[in-house]
């Protein structure tokens, strides 16, 4: 056994050239199904265009794999009845253009439109009444040159000489649109000394170009930039090092997991490229429209979907003027973009379909845009603290105090708002752009929006009127008081019920605040314990209308009550199948309680170790399927809800199943919300070996990944049907399942090491196999050999195989004498 372990530690993971391995999964190309429009080849299955055939109204050429086709196309949702000429993948169920010719000038009639190649050797598209030419490769062609248009497998059109193939006068591989495909270029011409952009499309149904580009640096640095009207650098991914960006460690080709990143420099150009390992893999690089973030989607024949592998920059408000001018960009909440106060959306439709450029507007005129201003109030300042202050500010020297800086603002009819800090006064005139709220930056500062008094009157925080106020709360707090009595008089219990349906009902979109009485009641006097834990204990309750929640009760909590409600209201947006949702909160004096939506079949740990009743032995169906869907509510965390949530606890104890055993990952968020109290508890684990990743004791930086070894550690369990750990029954000595786990594995003897409560033939072993690779993968020591959650859902799902993984480092540490037990982390 020693000598067994000491061969496989002859191959560290960090030496290798790249970690975790993808290779083609030959399912997969089986598993496509072609698309479901239904387009005609010009003649059967033609890829190209001659001085013979034209293309023409539903007429379409196709790759001689198959992979893509090029004709006529409308955007899916589109309205309006523009065609466009494009190029789609041919065989995803789901239409995605990836190029598109003629995106600023559609035709309304492809029937009267034709795309064929011209008298002077050009691809054009033209309109058949008039011969007028709306598109053109536009490219000089020697005259002795007859020319045609291929469409290739990897989605590039190339326009080249017919009887000399590698003589290429134009291909779209040069000229790409929103997509950067596998092989495609992002370059510099250095003949024109023009960058060709990637630019988004304007809207989700117009390809015309949008605001948003990414392109090399076109002061002819090797980097790239991405830009908003072409004029304002928001990301840069820092200068090509031979290897990789600077900015982007993640593509590094040490840790890439199957995407190489090339550079290329000679006489005419220079540009970036890259290639994926696995020829299998459908993969696409997007500049998206809506976000203004570059994002590379893998797409997944097992749920029908593109998957998101990565994105550039991690958050969208980074992305400049987002939301337009005169609104506002939360990363915290969904939609992203909100109007500021007394601001509305200028153009709704437009808005909806992801193009924000419009930006909102003044709901009420200001009073000195007002002739009348004599009966009118004077306008006023809307207080925003905390946030990223906007674009382009005017410094006023003369302004010396708070008060001379809003007069200075008030008596310029064009000023919007100012803001006064330590260095000054400033004044915005005109719009403003690239507002950030709930932004927790050193350089946040507190914004004065001016208003006029009519807009203000809402919110009551106008200083000129401030005596007013004061008079209209004190009447108000009397009559509340007084209403308040009346109500404890008059409340039954019937009343309150239908409050607290009224309530949750609401909760659809944000949470109930619930009273510490109405919890108690709910929970009949936390009568029903349904579990503990290191934060507190959880009750079941049931709600008016018999909606049974479970509710828990935070201990040991000293986090103020701001900051509570704005954690707990951080929690409370995410929203995900495979996540407990949050339904609402209480917080009264010292008492804090979470009230969570219940879930009836308990936790993962009670059907997995719980020998009593083997009539609940959970199948291996659903243990796959609980297995995917934990790593999607993860990856949900990790990646796709922009506060990026560390779990930090994920335990069998801590996954949820609702009646259908759907998993849903519990208590999530709450390693941020309770601080400092969370690293008490994992310190206090220090040196058990349960699911805690290496670096909590070693006290390097947390990552997702520390989640990623956790989620790798109960997929062992999940498989095995036992806890990795358990103590021997004759002697004191911990016994570790995982040690012989991987060498029956890495012997061939997958099945050995599955739930022995599971009768084998209804094991699928494919997935038995996987399921095992990826969860030793997940438990490599060094961080960067850990796949993502998203990796470890492409790799259950049988997207991308993986390669047989390395001992993890600890359980090479692990005493090797026959016995196996464990001598762990001294
Ligand atoms: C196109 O037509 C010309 C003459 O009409 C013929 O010589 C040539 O082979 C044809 N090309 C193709 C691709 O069919
Ligand atoms: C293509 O268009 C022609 C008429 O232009 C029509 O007869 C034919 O049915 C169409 N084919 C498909 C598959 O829609
Ligand atoms: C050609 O016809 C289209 C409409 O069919 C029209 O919009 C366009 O202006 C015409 N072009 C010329 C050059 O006449
Ligand atoms: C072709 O390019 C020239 C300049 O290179 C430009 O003036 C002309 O408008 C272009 N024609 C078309 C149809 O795009
Ligand atoms: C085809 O074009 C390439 C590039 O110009 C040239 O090197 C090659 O000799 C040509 N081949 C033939 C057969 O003409
Ligand atoms: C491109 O830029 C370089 C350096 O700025 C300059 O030397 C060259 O003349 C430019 N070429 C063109 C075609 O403008
Ligand atoms: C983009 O820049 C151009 C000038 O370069 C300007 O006219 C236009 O208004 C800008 N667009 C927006 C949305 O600000
Ligand atoms: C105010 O009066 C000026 C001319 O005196 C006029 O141009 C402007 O449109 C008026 N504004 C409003 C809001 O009525
Ligand atoms: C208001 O500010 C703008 C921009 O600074 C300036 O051009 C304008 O002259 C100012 N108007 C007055 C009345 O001071
Ligand atoms: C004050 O606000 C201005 C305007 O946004 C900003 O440039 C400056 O850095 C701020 N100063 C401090 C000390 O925050």
């Amino acid at each position: 056994m020693a000598q067994y372990f000491k061969q496989l530690a002859m191959a560290p993971c960090s030496t290798a050239a790249r970690c975790f391995f993808f290779s083609p999964s030959p399912s997969l190309l089986l598993l496509c199904s072609f698309a479901a429009l239904h387009y005609l080849p010009l003649s059967s299955a033609i890829d190209s265009i001659s001085a013979n055939n034209s293309l023409k109204g539903n007429q379409s050429i196709i790759s001689v794999g198959g992979n893509f086709r090029l004709g006529f196309f409308t955007p899916t949702g589109s309205s309006s009845l523009n065609f466009y000429i494009g190029i789609w993948y041919d065989k995803i169920s789901v239409f995605t253009p990836v190029w598109v010719a003629n995106r600023a000038t559609p035709v309304k009639d492809p029937t009267a439109s034709e795309l064929r190649i011209s008298g002077d050797g050009n691809l054009v598209l033209l309109l058949l009444d008039n011969s007028s030419i709306i598109w053109s490769t536009n490219v000089t062609i020697p005259s002795d040159s007859a020319t045609v248009a291929v469409i290739l497998d990897t989605g590039n059109l190339q326009l080249r000489d017919e009887s000399n193939s590698s003589l290429v006068f134009w291909q779209s591989f040069d000229h790409p649109t929103d997509t950067w495909l596998p092989g495609a270029k992002l370059r510099f011409d250095k003949l024109t000394n023009r960058t060709q952009p990637l630019t988004a499309w304007k809207s989700k149904v117009d390809p015309a170009p949008g605001i948003f580009t990414l392109e090399v640096d076109p002061a002819g640095t090797y980097q790239c930039y991405m830009l908003w009207n072409s004029s304002r650098i928001y990301w840069s991914s820092g200068l090509w090092n031979g290897n990789t960006f600077g900015s982007i460690p993640e593509i590094a080709p040490s840790r890439n997991f199957g995407y190489g990143y090339q550079f290329v420099d000679n006489e005419e150009e220079f540009y970036f490229a890259y290639t994926i390992d696995n020829p299998n893999m459908i993969s696409r690089n997007v500049l998206d429209h809506d976000s203004g973030l570059s994002q590379q989607w893998t797409w997944t024949e097992s749920s029908k979907s593109w998957v998101l592998y990565w994105t550039q920059p991690p958050f969208r408000c980074s992305v400049f003027a987002l939301c337009g001018s005169f609104s506002s960009c939360n990363d915290f909440t969904s939609s992203a973009c909100n109007c500021i106060k007394g601001f509305r959306i200028k153009s709704r439709s437009d808005w909806d379909l992801g193009d924000k450029t419009a930006g909102c507007e003044r709901i009420t005129p200001l009073q000195c845009e007002q002739n009348n201003s004599i009966d009118s109030q004077r306008d006023g300042f809307f207080m925003m603290t905390n946030v990223r202050l906007p674009d382009k500010a005017d410094a006023l020297a003369m302004a010396r105090t708070s008060e001379e800086c809003e007069l200075a603002c008030l008596n310029n009819c064009s000023c919007n708002a100012y803001s006064y800090n330590t260095t000054g006064c400033y004044v915005w005139h005109g719009d403003l752009l690239n507002l950030q709220e709930q932004y927790n930056q050193p350089d946040a500062g507190t914004l004065y929006l001016r208003l006029s008094a009519l807009e203000l009157q809402s919110s009551g925080s106008n200083k000129n009127t401030v005596v007013t106020w004061v008079i209209v709360g004190v009447v108000s707090t009397i009559v509340l008081l007084c209403l308040a009595i009346v109500t404890v008089w008059i409340m039954i219990s019937k009343r309150r019920s239908r409050k607290m349906i009224q309530n949750l009902n609401r909760a659809q979109s944000s949470l109930v605040s619930f009273t510490y009485s109405e919890l108690q009641h709910a929970t009949r006097n936390f009568s029903e314990k349904i579990g503990g834990g290191g934060f507190g204990s959880v009750f079941k309750g049931s709600l008016p209308g018999s909606v049974a929640i479970a509710v828990k009760k935070l201990e040991g909590l000293r986090q103020g009550e701001k900051q509570f409600r704005t954690e707990v209201g951080t929690i409370g947006r995410i929203q995900h199948i495979n996540l407990v949702r949050l339904l609402g909160f209480c917080s009264q004096r010292s008492e804090k309680l979470l009230v969570y939506e219940f879930m009836p079949n308990g936790s993962l740990n009670s059907h997995l170790f719980d020998r009593t009743a083997p009539s609940t032995v959970l199948t291996w169906r659903t243990r796959y399927q609980i297995a995917i869907g934990v790593a999607k509510g993860l990856d949900y965390l990790h990646e796709q809800c922009r506060d990026c949530i560390i779990h930090c606890d994920i335990k069998p104890e801590n996954i949820l199943l609702d009646a259908s055993f759907n998993p849903k990952v519990a208590d999530f968020g709450l390693a941020k919300l309770m601080g400092r109290d969370f690293s008490r508890v994992v310190t206090t684990l220090r040196g058990t070996p349960g699911y805690l990743a290496p670096e909590w004791i070693t006290g390097v930086a947390i990552t997702t990944k520390a989640d990623v070894y956790s989620y790798g550690m109960m997929l062992l369990e999940i498989i095995s049907g036992r806890r990795n750990v358990e103590q021997t029954e004759q002697s004191s000595d911990l016994y570790y399942h995982p040690t012989s786990m991987a060498s029956k594995l890495i012997a061939g003897e997958v099945a050995t090491v599955l739930d022995g409560g599971l009768g084998h033939e209804e094991v699928d072993m494919e997935e038995l196999e996987r399921a095992c690779k990826i969860a030793f993968w997940c438990i490599q020591n060094e961080e960067s050999c850990r796949p993502t959650m998203g990796q470890v859902l492409q790799v259950l799902e049988g997207v991308v195989d993986v390669d047989m993984p390395p001992v993890p480092r600890s359980l090479q540490l692990i005493d090797k004498s026959e016995s196996e037990t464990i001598n762990f982390f001294h």
